[in-house]
């Protein structure tokens, strides 16, 4: 499958909130083709998730992996999971303020604060329902695909504009504060 090019920042379909996928159509080869194009299109990209609406369908399904990612060396593994008509249900009122990019707002990364530990309860692209719980940066990873289906980008949370920075100066200025910040998220929460 191919990947598809992906959505950026001021395309109205990142603004729209999602419709939701009808499960009766979920084993559907269009549908499984899609599911295929948004994994084939997060891998290309080497983003850590990818939500549907970044590769133009307004439907509520996202994907998370994470697998030694050259983009966030420090962020824990993931295995790859599809979530399909996902609810997000906050475990801690803990918050941390983490530094996120998204594939869909090019060379932009600010502070973001998030929950510390989530759970979401999804169905598979087998149509069969699961839940998983996920701490520390991976609950962040959570959080911001889970907003791309309700229209939100990580631009409108961001705490504060002036932490936001292109990427060469978030490698020449802030990497190696926030490594030692991530680093100490990661004991704490672990993934
Ligand atoms: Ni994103």
């Amino acid at each position: 499958m191919p990947a598809r090019d992906l959505r950026k920042l001021g395309d109205p379909v990142l603004r729209r909130v999602a419709k939701p996928v009808e499960l009766n159509l979920v084993g559907s080869s269009e549908f499984q083709a899609l599911v295929d194009d948004l994994i084939d299109t997060m891998h290309t990209a080497k983003g850590a998730g990818l939500a549907a609406p970044q590769i133009g369908e307004s439907v509520r399904l996202a994907a998370v992996h994470v697998h030694d990612n050259p983009r966030y060396p420090y962020k824990p593994n993931f295995p790859l999971t599809v979530f399909i008509n996902p609810r997000l249900t906050f475990l801690t009122d803990e918050e941390a303020s983490v530094f996120e990019g998204c594939l869909s707002v090019p060379d932009l990364r600010g502070r973001v604060r998030r929950k510390m530990r989530v759970r979401v309860d999804a169905w598979d692209r087998l149509g069969q329902p699961f839940s998983v719980e996920a701490a520390g940066l991976t609950a962040g990873t959570f959080q911001h695909e889970l907003d791309h289906l309700d229209g939100v980008l990580f631009v409108d949370r961001v705490e504060d504009p002036r932490t936001l920075t292109t990427w060469s100066n978030f490698d020449r200025f802030h990497r190696e504060a926030f490594v030692v910040e991530a680093t100490a998220l990661v004991a704490r929460w672990g993934g």
